[in-house]
């Protein structure tokens, strides 16, 4: 079977996913059997391209690499509704890379749920759907038939979800401790090396780890909604936005920083989940952490997350957590998992 794929959001993450398709085609079908056929692309500012024959991921990435637009290329149409395009153009898998909005889940929820209703499998890196209302995309996913993926949401590629579903199974997780966000990890360790906070975040946009409204990074906002897809994930819990105890970075001072450091610790911004009698509680906070705790030694924008089993103690993974490559890798396993059946 050759695989229908469509693309919404070409941003960073977007555009890194088509040029990853492109590079890595051939290792794909050789290696996983797993053909594809990109059938669109579509942004709300850059444009649509569409091609039930497939169209070219290098050209897509030339074009909006050169021009910013997908406006000038063969099989270029007018913005139309994902509905009437899945119409026009079915897919088998509909990707989403759009940016995130924290309180509606908007545009990734509405996309999700009409790319589920075409009858097409979705994966996303997007938060604010995924975080917003998972079990309703599950269900929905369940009744059509599908399936619906989002490994990408936390920690970009690095495989916490998968690890939490596949290998940890039969685990209990009891709490959680971890960096989340890349831009504010950046942002600190940049900091603790004399680093004027908002030059690291420029650097950390230009790097490509940020969000479109880094508010949402450094305010903590992009970790809490991360803290409520792990809730639902681990915990089978609904916790909203509302309910997540959150502080981001920007109270914090280049003094506070060196006065962690002056006392043998490093301050990190920590997302958390514990349990509290039935209920469960997750936060955001920057915390200054004893440099012999594993997240400690977790610089620039890597991410990290230890999970305290029940079976297994505690087990921690540390991988990238931002960044357009990074990200699209874990779109690509989602749909690699997709294709096998996984
Ligand atoms: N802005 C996010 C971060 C991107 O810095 O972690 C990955 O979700």
């Amino acid at each position: 079977m050759v695989y229908r794929i469509g693309l919404v959001g070409c941003g960073t993450v977007g555009k890194g996913l088509v040029a990853l398709l492109g590079e890595k085609r051939e290792y794909l079908e050789k290696k996983y059997g797993f053909a594809f056929s990109l059938n669109f692309v579509t942004d709300f500012i850059k444009g649509t391209v569409a091609s039930a024959d497939g169209l070219d991921p290098g050209e897509i990435v030339r074009a909006l690499s050169e021009k910013g637009s997908l406006g000038d290329m063969k099989g270029s149409r007018d913005n139309a509704p994902l509905a009437e395009l899945l119409s026009e153009t079915p897919v088998d898998i509909l990707c989403d890379a759009t940016p995130t909005n924290y309180e509606t889940g908007q545009p990734s929820l509405g996309i999700l749920q009409t790319a589920i209703a075409s009858g097409a499998s979705a994966v996303t890196c997007s938060k604010g759907g995924v975080g917003l209302d998972l079990a309703g995309l599950k269900k929905l996913a369940s009744e059509r038939g599908v399936q619906i993926r989002y490994e990408s949401s936390v920690l970009s590629g690095t495989p916490l979800l998968n690890l939490v579903r596949g290998p940890l199974a039969g685990c209990v997780i009891e709490k959680v401790q971890g960096i989340v966000n890349g831009t504010t990890n950046y942002i600190l360790t940049m900091m603790e090396g004399g680093a004027d906070y908002a030059e690291s975040l420029k650097e950390a946009q230009r790097l490509g780890y940020a969000e479109t409204d880094p508010t949402g990074d450094v305010e903590g906002f992009d970790a809490a909604v991360k803290v409520c897809i792990m809730a639902q994930e681990f915990f089978g819990c609904k916790l909203s936005m509302a309910d997540i105890d959150r502080r981001g970075i920007t109270a914090l001072s280049a003094g506070d920083v060196e006065k962690a450091r002056s006392d043998g610790k490093r301050i990190k911004l920590i997302a958390g989940i514990e349990r509290d009698g039935e209920s469960v509680r997750g936060y955001v906070k920057p915390v200054a952490m004893d440099l012999a705790h594993p997240l400690a030694s977790v610089s620039g924008p890597t991410n990290a997350v230890c999970l305290s089993t029940d079976n297994l103690g505690d087990v921690t993974i540390i991988g990238p957590g931002a960044g357009a490559k990074e990200t699209a890798q874990g779109l690509l396993s989602d749909m690699l998992d997709i294709a096998s059946g996984r």
